[in-house]
């Protein structure tokens, strides 16, 4: 079977750059930053960003184009032995992600409605609560806004690479962009929030310790979509023609910046609601937008064009977390995509029952502490991602090695000496740097 491939190098950046930005830049950023010191946590995630992130992502692409295959094929064919089983521990993260995934895009698709119903407009800061709280407490809609954004994330995935995502990543990215900007510029204005501002910007390393450095290392690896072999697959779908190194760093500086966006939208927002930051965990960024926009001209409509808009980055990010499953039945199986994203979106679905009914009735339910949507957000976060991009590091830094190097460019041509930096961040700097975190988070 022939494969697929991005229709140009602006349609791969889209796509890959759709696939970083998500709920994991505006749901989850804001509220882990404000929950673990605002600026240590900022100060370790861009470190980890930069330090190693970019260099990961890079390497996962490699891994990619030069196999040519989904996660477990890519890991049989460049390193054999038993590391498909890393590929195969990827697919299933996908369908872990996933299944909290949809539940949060779920509720974005409910504040659109409740957006255009009027619902968010001057409401206090007690309705919201009470607002989040009744819809992310029921047992059935909540489940059913799930089921429906899972819905379209199979039907794009159906139709395949260029036609679907990359068509939809093109045109909406810009968009949702230019809305977090006018956003932004009025949340640092509001009354009191210079304080929010300075808790998340002026340093302060006091709150930095091994719960914060893994949380920050977690948060980084899941907004680049790196360590379940995302990007290997989107990789596999590069052109020889293509120039890794240059279209991995576009795609790291957009998610970085959208990241950064979302946090001076949300914590100044917190700050001038009177709001403690951390307090609101995950319905955080459902909180506190609605009085961002209620201090807007226009605030109406900037609540349904953000709802919309975020729903969309969502849909970028969760076609990119159901094709490196699809991508496995169909190579690995000979399953059609026709028939393999449902599969996967009928798995993910029924996951998805008990963490959406951990935010309601199953909500005291306690597996070793965590709550279940806690239990499968720390396991695929703080373990699955650090350990996948650990194996990738040393697959790509050790067993392909210089190959690799000489693989980055585009049609095999040399690149520049920072390939070799490169090679060794991958082989030293990631490795060493994972397994050091990972001993912090567990201890
Ligand atoms: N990066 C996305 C976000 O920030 C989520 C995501 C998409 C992802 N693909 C992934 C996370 C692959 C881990 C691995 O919302």
């Amino acid at each position: 079977m022939r494969r697929d491939h991005w229709g140009s190098r602006l349609g791969f950046i889209m796509a890959a750059a759709g696939s970083a930005v998500g709920l994991g830049n505006i749901w989850k950023f804001p509220y882990m930053a404000g929950g673990h010191g605002g600026s240590a946590f900022l100060i370790l995630y861009l470190a980890f960003v930069l330090g190693f992130g970019l260099a990961l992502v890079i390497a996962e692409l490699v891994l990619g184009r030069m196999s040519g295959r989904n996660p477990v094929g890519a890991f049989r064919v460049m390193a054999g032995g038993a590391w498909p089983l890393v590929g195969g521990i990827g697919v299933l993260t996908a369908v872990l992600i996933l299944s909290f995934y949809c539940v949060v895009a779920g509720w974005t698709i409910a504040y659109l409605f409740y957006a255009i119903e009027g619902a968010l407009d001057a409401t206090s800061a007690g309705t919201l609560e009470s607002l989040f709280n009744q819809l992310t407490g029921s047992g059935l809609a909540p489940l059913c806004y799930a089921a429906a954004f899972m819905a379209i994330s199979v039907v794009i995935v159906s139709r395949g690479v260029g036609s679907g995502i990359e068509r939809a990543s093109k045109l909406f990215m810009p968009l949702l962009f230019v809305v977090l900007v006018v956003m932004t510029a009025r949340a640092v204005t509001l009354p009191g929030a210079g304080a929010g501002i300075a808790f998340l910007l002026k340093p302060d390393l006091s709150a930095i310790d091994g719960e914060t450095v893994s949380a920050a290392l977690g948060q980084a690896f899941f907004s680049l979509s790196l360590g379940l072999g995302g990007l290997v697959t989107y990789g596999s779908y590069m052109r020889a023609s293509a120039h890794i190194g240059r279209d991995a760093l576009a795609v790291v500086l957009l998610d970085t910046l959208v990241a950064m966006l979302a946090g001076l939208l949300i914590i100044p927002a917190m700050f001038a609601a009177g709001m403690t930051p951390g307090a609101g965990g995950a319905g955080t960024t459902f909180k506190v937008l609605p009085a961002v926009f209620a201090a807007l001209p226009g605030g109406h409509w900037i609540a349904i064009g953000f709802f919309a808009l975020l729903t969309l980055a969502a849909l970028t990010s969760s076609v990119s977390l159901l094709e490196p499953i699809v991508a496995w039945l169909g190579d690995e199986h000979d399953i059609a995509r026709g028939r393999a994203a449902p599969l996967a979106g009928l798995a993910c679905m029924v996951l998805a029952v008990p963490v959406s009914l951990s935010f309601g009735v199953w909500e005291h339910v306690r597996i070793m502490g965590y709550s279940i949507f806690g239990l499968l957000d720390f396991l695929t976060n703080n373990l699955s991602l650090p350990f996948g991009s650990l194996m990738t590091a040393i697959v790509v830094g050790w067993i392909i090695g210089p190959r690799a190097v000489a693989a980055l460019g585009p049609d095999g041509r040399p690149v520049g000496a920072w390939a070799q930096a490169w090679l060794f961040v991958v082989r030293f700097v990631a490795p060493i740097g994972i397994v050091w975190i990972l001993i912090q988070g567990l201890v």
